[in-house]
């Protein structure tokens, strides 16, 4: 039997994919949920349900699976706007905040999905909390040579550093633009926005996983009385 996080991924990612309209500009997210969008925009282009549609990817991993389902790819040097996109989180919270960069791929993420007109949220049931921080770190991207004096800075703001480490890989996992990820656990957030800001003002920091005031529309894959059902909000 199919494990119910793999339906709820599926069936999340498909309801989203269905949001995608001919001749838009659209921003392929990162991770195992929105990978499940990917595949379906391209079943969509080959079945031509969807047609003259443009992908800009977040990650190396969105290309590949991009290339493989035949979506034609831009760049952001290449085009005026974002219609749509459609990414994963690792948290959402009441107000549509978000934690992401699980997959380390937040710093493209948060460029392309704050880009877009309407950005989606694909996630299952088990992301969704009452605060962020409550279940996961707040990964934060340093260039290599700050490591050291950003992880003292985000002891002093009250967070547990950790370096990211690989798997199936000696050392250190290293981003689609060559840096380092600490994940940094919270007690408590009070203030997204702020830690946000306060985060990305240290010197050495790309940007962090809080996304505050970007998201427009959560779909939640969930399983009830055994059935899988797309909720949003
Ligand atoms: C990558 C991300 C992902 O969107 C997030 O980690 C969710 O991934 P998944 O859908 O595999 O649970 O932010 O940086």
């Amino acid at each position: 039997m199919t494990d119910p996080i793999v339906i709820m991924k599926q069936q999340v990612g498909k309801a989203a994919a269905e949001y995608i309209e001919s001749n838009s500009i659209i921003g392929l997210g990162t991770g195992s949920t929105t990978a499940y969008a990917i595949e379906h925009i391209g079943k969509r282009l080959q079945s031509g349900s969807l047609k003259n549609i443009i992908g800009i990817t977040t990650s190396f991993q969105a290309e590949v699976l991009a290339k493989k389902y035949n979506i034609p790819l831009s760049t952001l040097d290449m085009v005026d706007h974002i219609d749509i996109a459609i990414d994963g989180a690792d948290e959402v919270d009441p107000r549509k905040n978000l934690i992401k960069g699980g997959g380390a791929a937040h710093t493209q993420e948060k460029i392309v999905d704050s880009l877009a007109k309407k950005f989606i949220v694909v996630v299952d049931g088990n992301k969704i909390v009452d605060s962020l921080g409550s279940t996961v770190p707040v990964p934060v991207e340093v260039i290599p040579k700050a490591l050291t004096p950003v992880m003292e800075k985000l002891k002093e703001l009250g967070g547990n550093p950790d370096l990211r480490m690989g798997i199936r890989k000696a050392g250190p996992i290293v981003t689609d633009q060559g840096n380092l990820i600490i994940d940094t656990k919270f007690d408590y957030i009070d203030d997204p926005k702020s830690l946000e800001t306060i985060i990305n003002n240290i010197p050495g920091v790309l940007d962090n996983g809080l996304f505050v005031g970007v998201a427009n529309l959560i779909l939640i894959g969930e399983i009830v009385d055994n059935i899988p059902v797309v909720r949003e909000f």
